[in-house]
């Protein structure tokens, strides 16, 4: 059985995968209260014990007003921790997978979808962090795979971290009742979790490189909300829980969209959003109608 060790195991979406991929591969899962990953000897020797075939390098701070906010902490983590998993690699032998964002797509002049050849530039410190940690990573290792994700969705799942997302953050607003604007300036690519948890293993049959990676969405973030809250059966009380907001983004929308083109090229598949939405809605058995 292959071995895998994770970062940043306990969040979003590495519990998920962890609860796919604990019969297929021997999973070493680590986070900050045992594996911190700024401190670099403890990495090393744990590479050392454990051996990993491959790493899931997924730990990060990747909250972008907190690592505006905190920019030396998110540097320290983002790169430098990012640096001592992919020196830590190289030690071992281990194949490196590194899940970095659309994120470092946010200051571009010209709309998305953007190709793996356009040339990214973040204007916050998040973005700034996975960029630079892309590059510093591309110098210093050959086996290695770099994932732009886009936005990922799903629900809360027993002994599974939930973030916040387009399908949870709608829920709640249903079940907070109060009403929200939401811009209608705003494109992103938003991708069904487990999209990309069941597809996961054939990552590792991929030639090495960057890959943008998640479903294709042709909404702004309005409508997608509203489509989320029809498809929850609240069709009666959308009017009531958002409304356009038409002035934030006008001027610049911000589309951070990926064209994933070349991951399908090899075979992976993703729903669009509005059809993963449903996805989601009908695996977990839920409707609010
Ligand atoms: N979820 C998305 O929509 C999305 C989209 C694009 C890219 N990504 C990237 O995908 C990866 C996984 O995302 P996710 O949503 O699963 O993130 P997440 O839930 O925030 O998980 C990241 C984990 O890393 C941990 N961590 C923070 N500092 C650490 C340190 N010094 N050492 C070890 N672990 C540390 C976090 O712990 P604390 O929570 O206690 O800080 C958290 O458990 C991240 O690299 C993220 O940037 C995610």
């Amino acid at each position: 059985m292959k071995k895998i060790l994770l970062t940043g195991g306990l969040g979003f979406f590495c519990t998920r995968f962890t609860q796919k991929y604990q019969h297929t591969f021997q999973i070493l899962s680590t986070d900050k209260d045992d594996l911190d990953i700024t401190n670099e000897s403890s990495v090393t020797e744990t590479f050392k014990m454990f051996k990993p075939d491959y790493v899931i390098h997924a730990a990060a701070i990747a909250v972008t007003d907190f690592c505006n906010d905190h920019p030396e902490l998110a540097y320290k983590i983002n790169v430098q921790g990012a640096l001592n998993v992919a020196k830590a690699c190289k030690a071992v032998g281990a194949k490196m997978v590194f899940i970095s964002t659309e994120q470092v797509f946010n200051g571009n002049p010209e709309p998305g979808p953007y190709t793996e050849d356009v040339t990214p530039i973040p204007d916050t410190i998040y973005g700034q962090n996975k960029l630079e940690a892309e590059h510093l990573l591309q110098d210093l290792i050959e086996d290695l795979w770099i994932l732009r994700f886009t936005w990922l969705f799903g629900l809360p799942e027993r002994d599974c971290n939930i973030n916040p997302n387009i399908l949870w953050n709608t829920l709640n607003l249903a079940l907070e009742g109060k009403k929200t604007k939401i811009t209608t300036h705003e494109y992103r690519g938003l991708t069904y979790v487990h999209e990309i948890i069941d597809q996961f293993h054939k990552i590792f049959t991929l030639p090495y490189g960057l890959y943008h990676i998640g479903s294709h969405n042709n909404d702004s973030r309005y409508h997608i909300s509203e489509y989320i809250l029809s498809s929850l059966g609240l069709n009666d009380r959308i009017h009531d829980l958002i409304e356009k907001d038409e002035t934030k983004f006008k001027e610049h929308p911000r589309d951070v969209r990926l064209n994933t083109g070349k991951i399908r090229s090899y075979g992976f598949d993703f729903s669009d959003t509005k059809v993963a939405i449903d996805k989601c809605i009908q695996e977990f058995h839920f409707n609010m109608r």
